[in-house]
This record gives structure tokens, C-alpha cells and sequence, in this order.
């Protein structure tokens, strides 16, 4: 037959043709509004630099839905975004509306207590608009079998390896098994999964392995991944296809950390860098 790849490399070609124009007589509302439940105690900066991304990334309007110790933090270092609190002080636990919001994110800095573990089931099992899951949301799906049965069909995962580890059960041996895995998991679930690193994989559920072409070793530090999140939430909020969203928004993502690395250099630059230099 026909020789052909199912692996493809996504550079700036692939990437910008994705991008839609923002219409001249846009209002918010054509933007969507997302909501980003993120953070526990200590961990509120996972929240602010997720939902910092999704507003660098085009929403119209985003809500956080975080523990009630994160109320103050939020408001003061995020005033373009609703907050709305757990009534629990320090982690997750109870669901909110999931009415009214056109794509949802969850995951950044959630910890794995066993009430949030409750909520993400509670939130699989009701959500009805495109999703994207992250760090310890990942984290609690991979402990208990019935919750990953639960996958809606065109997520969007975006585990680091050792996250991807945990969801499969199992380690790999080389790289070319990791990409027969991940494949695996993307078709089988009919999800998408980022499997993050450089030259971070994206899996569609049609089989096909699509590496990214920017991004460098600045972006190895803590919080570069909430940004990652935050990002794919605001496409998928503003409509895009969840396959889209995911690889523009990993290309997007890498190619703020690169534009953070030269004002910056890969030593001294943050994840907060990488969401200033955001650019659509
Ligand atoms: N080259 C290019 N990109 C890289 C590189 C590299 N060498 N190293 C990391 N990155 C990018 C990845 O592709 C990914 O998008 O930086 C991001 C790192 O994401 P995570 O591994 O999720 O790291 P982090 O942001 O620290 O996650 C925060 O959540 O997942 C949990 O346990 C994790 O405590 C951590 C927290
Ligand atoms: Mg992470």
C-alpha cells in the first residue's frame, strides 16, 4: 500500500492556519466563558497562572472555581477574572454549576484529597462542554479504574511522562514504546492526550501523533504546565475543536516560552514570563 506516517510535526504553518481572526464587531460573548477549577492551600499559584494563560489566550470571560483560601489571592492578582469559591477553605469538594460555561478546565494544583477525588467524578459524569484535564485531576483518575471509564470522548489530557505513567498503569521500556501507549490510550479512550516534554506528542483519537516544533528547556520549571492548561481551556471556551485546540495551544504555548527565553534567557525566565509573552 501507500507509504504513510502517522506521525506529523506541527510547525508554524500547521499552527497559524488554525487561527481564527477576531471579527470587528466581536462582544465577549462570541468568545466564550470558561471555568477553570484549580488550586488547594499552597498550591493558589497553580490557579492564578492557569487562569492568567486563559485570558492571554482570547476568552471572553472566565470564572475560578477554588478553595475558599484562594478568594483574596485571586481577586487581587486577577482582576479580569469571577471568582467562585469552595465553600471548604482548603481544597476542593463540592461541584458548582456547570451551566453557563462553554469549556472547562481542571486539575492545577487541586491536591488528591479524597472529597476532590468525589468532584472529579461528580464533574466526568455531568460535563457536557469540551474539557481539559490536568496534573492531579489526572492524577486521581489514574488511582481508580471506574473514573477513567468515565473519560468523556474528545478530552483534552495534558499529562506530563510520569502522570501518563499513572493513567496507563504501566512503564515503558523506549520511546517508541511510550508512542505505541500513547497512541493506545488516545484511540481507545477517543481522547486527546498532550504528552508533555520537549517536543511534546499530541495523540488524536484517529491515531495520529503530532510532535510540537517550539518550546526549550526555560519552560522546565514549576508552572509552565498551568499555563499550558489554561491556554487550551480559553481555545476550546472560544469554540475550537478540541484537536485543534490541543495543538495550537501546545504551539502556542512553547512559542511564548521561546519568546520568554530571549528576553530572559532559559535560566532566569518563569512561568509567569511564558504568560506575558503570549501573543495571538
Ligand atoms: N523543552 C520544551 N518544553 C519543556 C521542557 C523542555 N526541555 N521541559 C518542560 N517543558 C514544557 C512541557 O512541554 C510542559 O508544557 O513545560 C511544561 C511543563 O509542564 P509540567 O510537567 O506539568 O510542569 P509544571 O508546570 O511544573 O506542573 C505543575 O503540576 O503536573 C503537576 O506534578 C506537577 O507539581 C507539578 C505541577
Ligand atoms: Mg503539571
Amino acid at each position: 500500500g501507500k507509504l504513510e506516517s502517522r506521525y506529523f510535526y506541527t510547525d508554524s504553518q500547521i499552527a497559524e492556519a488554525f487561527i481564527k481572526p477576531r471579527s470587528k464587531f466581536a462582544n465577549k460573548g462570541h468568545f466564550g466563558h470558561a471555568l477553570m477549577m484549580a488550586g488547594s492551600y499552597g498550591m493558589i499559584g497553580a490557579a492564578v497562572l492557569s487562569t492568567r494563560a486563559c485570558l492571554r489566550s482570547g476568552v471572553g470571560k472566565i470564572t475560578v472555581y477554588a478553595p475558599e483560601c484562594g478568594y483574596a489571592i485571586l481577586q487581587t492578582a486577577i482582576p479580569e477574572a469571577m471568582c467562585l469559591t469552595d465553600a471548604n477553605k482548603a481544597f476542593l469538594e463540592t461541584l458548582p454549576k456547570l451551566d453557563n460555561y462553554q469549556a472547562i478546565g481542571i486539575g492545577c494544583g487541586i491536591g488528591t484529597a479524597p472529597k476532590t477525588a468525589g468532584l472529579i467524578e461528580e464533574v466526568l459524569k455531568q460535563v457536557k462542554v469540551p474539557i481539559v484535564i490536568d496534573a492531579d485531576a489526572l492524577n486521581i483518575i489514574a488511582s481508580d479504574k471506574k473514573l477513567l471509564a468515565l473519560l468523556p470522548k474528545g478530552a483534552v489530557l495534558t499529562p506530563h511522562p510520569k502522570e501518563f505513567q499513572r493513567l496507563i498503569g504501566k512503564k515503558w521500556e523506549n520511546d517508541y514504546e511510550k508512542l505505541a501507549l500513547l497512541e493506545d490510550f488516545a484511540v481507545s479512550h477517543q481522547c486527546i492526550v498532550c504528552l508533555k516534554g520537549a517536543f511534546t506528542a499530541v495523540a488524536l483519537p484517529d491515531g495520529t501523533i503530532h510532535f510540537n516544533s517550539t518550546g526549550n528547556a526555560g519552560m522546565a520549571k514549576g508552572g509552565s504546565g498551568d499555563v499550558l492548561t489554561g491556554m487550551i481551556l480559553a481555545l476550546l471556551a472560544q469554540g475550537y475543536k478540541p484537536e485543534e485546540a490541543a495543538l495550537l495551544g501546545v504551539y502556542e504555548h512553547g512559542l511564548a516560552g521561546d519568546r520568554a527565553a530571549q528576553l530572559k534567557g532559559t535560566t532566569a525566565m518563569i512561568a509567569s514570563d511564558i504568560i506575558e509573552s503570549i501573543r495571538f
